[in-house]
């Protein structure tokens, strides 16, 4: 099988100097590219800045922007079976990007965004028997807010973790994660992040063979 995978942050210049971003350190994505790696798949990894190297035998695609990975992703999907959406896609960027550093003097202390737009409903015409799976990193209502992005971004499955739970979200090697499916939720306990990826790899194996 072919695996897509996007992992870590994107970022969203404001200048040259400046830009928006958040917390992921790609570790999640990157876990799920060696687990896919290690099961014999190939890999294709489309990653935002992260400070870790990519494991030997990916396909490895740099990306700095929403926009970047968004058109990185599109234009390698068709020769994909499975696509897992680790990365944390920033949902806006500034309005204007000033080629030149703004200067504290004569800048407005509010900064315009625009949207960015949604890879995985970008995305979602084009499945046509794909496997989509997508991340949910949630603070409050996790199984709800998931289960909204499963159905409107039409997904096979998405992976849920509460990042407010010690051992579970940014920058740890653990993970604390719920599977949520059409047919329900399958909680897992604590575990490595790969194990987790081993966990969304054998689903994905198995989603396959059903099909
Ligand atoms: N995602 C995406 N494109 C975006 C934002 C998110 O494809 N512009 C993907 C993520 O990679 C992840 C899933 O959508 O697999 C859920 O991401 P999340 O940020 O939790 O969802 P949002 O729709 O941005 O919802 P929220 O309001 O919670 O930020």
């Amino acid at each position: 099988m072919k695996f897509l995978v996007t992992a870590g942050p994107t970022r969203e210049f404001i200048d040259p100097v400046r830009y928006l971003s958040n917390r992921s350190s790609g570790r999640m994505g990157y876990a799920v590219a060696s687990a896919a790696l290690s099961r014999g798949h190939d890999v294709v990894l489309v990653s935002g800045p992260v400070s870790i190297s990519p494991p030997d035998g990916v396909a490895f695609v740099d990306v700095v922007s929403a926009r970047d990975m968004l058109e990185a992703v599109a234009s390698r999907l068709s020769e994909c079976d499975v696509l897992v959406m680790c990365a944390a896609v920033a949902d806006w960027r500034p309005k204007a990007f000033s080629g030149m550093k703004l200067k504290k003097r004569g800048m407005s202390p509010v900064l315009e965004l625009e949207p960015n737009p949604d890879i995985l409903t970008e995305m979602r015409p084009l499945k046509n028997g794909k496997i989509y799976i997508g991340f949910a990193a949630e603070t409050n209502d996790m199984l709800a807010e998931a289960r909204g992005k499963l159905e409107r971004k039409g997904l096979d499955m998405i992976v849920a973790n509460d990042v407010t739970k010690p051992g579970a979200g940014f920058e740890v090697e653990t993970n604390i994660v719920t599977f949520i499916t059409a047919d329900g939720a399958e909680p897992l306990p604590l575990m490595s992040k790969a194990d987790v990826a081993t966990r969304i790899v054998a689903w994905a194996e198995k989603k396959v063979l059903k099909a």
